[in-house]
């Protein structure tokens, strides 16, 4: 039984909460100790209330949430800007670019249950004392939580567990700039400090594996036919793109990591490279790319996987009543 700390930046279904989803729907393998909500995709406010409202949707508000980083080490809208500004486009900037108003989830009602009074912070840091050596941390956002639970204590790294994180890109095209992906390029200096700690084993999944699984049309339509409370959430949150253009895809990052914490069968190709995070801000800020061994942390690096194997737990658990 491994158990985690489920580190996310939301998203309102597709793919924060769909990961949260299988996790929490497989707690014979998982033991979810707790979510931590960090600013990445959506401000930690709101993406605080999508989770909360998946809890409760599929019965597993008993899940402690605790608020995180509300804004990266670094980075900052106006460096954002400035970035595009010096060296073209940044394709999505998420809590960047959001108003401060928080609302409501879908269904138009706020969760019953409410984030507990403790940060993420210090909640990190309690559970990881609490269970040496027993703790997984999940980071499907930036990594700033975790970052600044390891500045406040050190000592503490060689004792979790290990670290499995959705970001990056090892030779493969970003997603936001030619060089980066989202959740690295949103806090670069704290990905960069959580790889490079002394946490025993680091695993990553980026781009280069998340891209060969797209979500294409046929499944999303089997999933929703189940017309379940979750899978109405699904319809609701990625339904209009489908029925806008049939042969879009959609990427589901996030939920390739969690059906490896369920079944890590489903990585097929893998390998331990060295990993440097870009943190000079110029063209490549937040970049990853294979580095030199000497000076880039070694990470398990996922690369491929089995495309149908992924589905059908994707599909399996997200239509389970
Ligand atoms: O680049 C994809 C990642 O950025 C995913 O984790 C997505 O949820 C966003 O956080
Ligand atoms: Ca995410």
């Amino acid at each position: 039984m491994d158990r985690i700390i489920f580190d996310t930046d939301s998203a309102v279904f597709n793919d924060d909460a769909a990961a949260l989803a299988m996790l929490a729907r497989r707690p014979d393998v998982v033991d979810i100790l707790g979510v931590t909500v960090v600013a990445g995709n959506y401000p930690v406010p709101q993406g605080a209330e999508h989770m909360l409202h998946l809890l409760e949707l599929i019965g597993a508000d008993n899940i402690p949430l605790h608020l995180g980083a509300h804004s990266p080490l670094v980075n900052s809208p106006s460096r954002a800007a400035l970035q595009e500004a010096r060296w073209g486009p940044v394709s999505f900037k998420g809590a960047f670019d959001a108003s401060g108003t928080v609302l409501p989830p879908h269904g138009g009602r706020f969760a019953g249950a409410r984030p507990r009074t403790t940060g993420a912070v210090p909640f990190i840091i309690d559970t990881i004392e609490q269970y040496p050596n027993e703790v997984t941390l999940v980071a499907m956002g930036p990594m700033t939580n975790v970052a600044l639970a390891l500045q406040r204590r050190p000592d503490l790294a060689p004792l979790v567990k290990r670290l499995v994180f959705m970001g990056g890109n090892a030779r493969v095209p970003g997603n936001v700039t030619p060089a980066a992906e989202f959740n690295i390029w949103f806090d670069p200096e704290a990905a960069h400090a959580v790889t490079a700690s002394a946490v025993p084993q680091i695993v990553m999944f980026g781009l280069d594996i998340t891209n060969h699984a797209p979500l294409q049309r046929s499944m999303f339509d089997r999933i929703v036919a189940a017309d379940a409370p979750l899978t109405r959430l699904m319809q609701h949150d990625m339904g209009p793109r489908f029925d806008a253009n049939p042969a879009a895809t959609y990427q589901v990052w996030d939920c390739i990591t969690a059906a490896w914490l369920i079944d890590p069968t489903i990585v097929t190709v893998s390998e331990r490279l060295p990993i440097a995070v870009e943190t000079t801000f110029g063209p490549t800020y937040g970049g990853t790319s294979v580095g030199i061994p000497s000076t880039a942390p070694t990470l398990d690096v996922m690369l491929d996987l089995d495309v149908e194997k992924f589905f059908s737990l994707y599909e399996g658990l997200l239509t389970r009543r």
